[in-house]
């Protein structure tokens, strides 16, 4: 197929972009800020896209404001760039009669992970107070009788619940496409990506994830800083393995008309504390140490079930996670 890629020069686009060249797809890039082989062209301009899209059978959507930004002066240009750009985008494949679409998206759509209480079945809490969060009571408690809850996976069809302005605007993307595939009859799927690591992530920034915060502390020769009491879980999925689920969800027929959606995890979940300490360990120092401290906006587990994207997209990451410790410990940061 002929592939567009939007945000190719970055980290997820940089390897998607490998793993469909090296599949056999003709591949070409759109990206503000542009690098081997990718046209230069913001995806909020039609003009750029026409031009990429002329000839083009799908689009590879990366290109996003990521990470949990500053704060609300941020919220302008999250709307802006994810949600306006990808109405722009779907309006020109729409005129250009691509039909098929695949949408990086994130499991910050669902913002707590999935509880079992022993009295209440599967509960949703909401956020945590900040004067629990303070005397270092880190777990979330059953919303209807206070309970103590058993995390679960999460899966696709649990009820959204996005709780700031990256989630928010990944959560309209996908209703946005959602939108154009029935309007248009095309197929998309949107890969709500969990914790993705791997060569080439940006260094610490607010907008990075903890493995990069991680690995930046730890080339800088400072230990990393473990929030809460580290026993916080997340599934950290190896970046080639992200790839390969976009190129599976390029590849696969799924229904026309609507949108389907798959978490995109490694279905191996650990605790920060245990990623701190096995990358630290294949760095070679210095020890992390657990800190107390606390993100008032942070959940506390979030980890998914992987089922459908076997079933839909015939998708399983293959990179395990003591594998993966060991290539991000030596992987070059972007
Ligand atoms: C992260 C991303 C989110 C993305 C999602 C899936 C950020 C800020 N969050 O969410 O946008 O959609 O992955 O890829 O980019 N922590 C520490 N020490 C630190 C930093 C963080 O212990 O120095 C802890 C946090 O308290 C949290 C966990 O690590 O418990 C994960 O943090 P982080 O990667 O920032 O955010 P996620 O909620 O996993």
């Amino acid at each position: 197929m002929k592939v567009l890629v939007t945000g190719m020069a970055g980290f997820i686009g940089s390897h998607v972009a490998e793993a469909l060249e090296a599949a056999g797809h003709e591949v070409s890039g759109l990206d503000r800020r542009p690098a081997g082989g990718c046209q230069a062209g913001d995806v909020r301009d039609a003009e750029p896209l026409t031009r990429s899209l002329r000839g083009v059978d799908a689009v590879v959507h990366q290109a996003a404001k990521v990470g949990l930004g500053a704060g609300v002066s941020d919220l302008p240009d999250y709307a802006s760039v994810n949600v306006y750009g990808t109405a722009v985008l779907l309006a020109a494949m729409a005129e250009h009669d691509v039909r098929r679409l695949v949408l990086a998206s994130s499991m910050v759509v669902y913002g707590e992970g999935a509880y079992d209480c022993p009295a209440h079945g599967r509960v949703r809490p909401g956020p945590r107070a900040r004067e629990d969060l303070a005397r270092g009571v880190f777990e979330p408690r059953c919303p209807r009788c206070g309970a103590e809850l058993t995390p679960a996976a999460i899966d696709e069809d649990a009820p959204a619940d996005p709780r700031n302005a990256y989630a928010t605007t990944k959560l309209a993307q996908e209703h946005l496409a959602a939108n154009w595939a029935r309007e248009t009859g095309g197929t998309a799927v949107a890969l709500r990506y969990h914790n993705v690591y791997g060569s080439r992530m940006p260094r610490d920034t607010p907008y990075s994830g903890v493995a990069a915060v991680f690995r930046s502390a730890l080339e800088a020769g400072r230990t990393p800083r473990v929030f809460e009491d580290g026993r916080q879980r997340r599934d950290f999925v190896h970046v080639r393995d992200v790839a390969r689920a976009n190129l599976a969800a390029l590849e696969t027929d799924t229904c026309p008309g609507s949108l389907t959606v798959c978490n995109v995890a490694s279905g191996e979940p650990h605790t920060i504390g245990e990623m701190a300490a096995a990358l630290a360990a294949e760095y070679g120092g210095p020890e992390p140490v657990t800190t107390g401290e606390y993100r008032l906006g942070d959940v506390r587990h979030i980890v998914a079930t992987s089922d459908r994207a076997a079933r839909d997209l015939g998708f399983r990451a293959e990179i395990g996670f003591a594998e993966g410790m060991r290539d991000l410990a030596v992987a070059p940061l972007g």
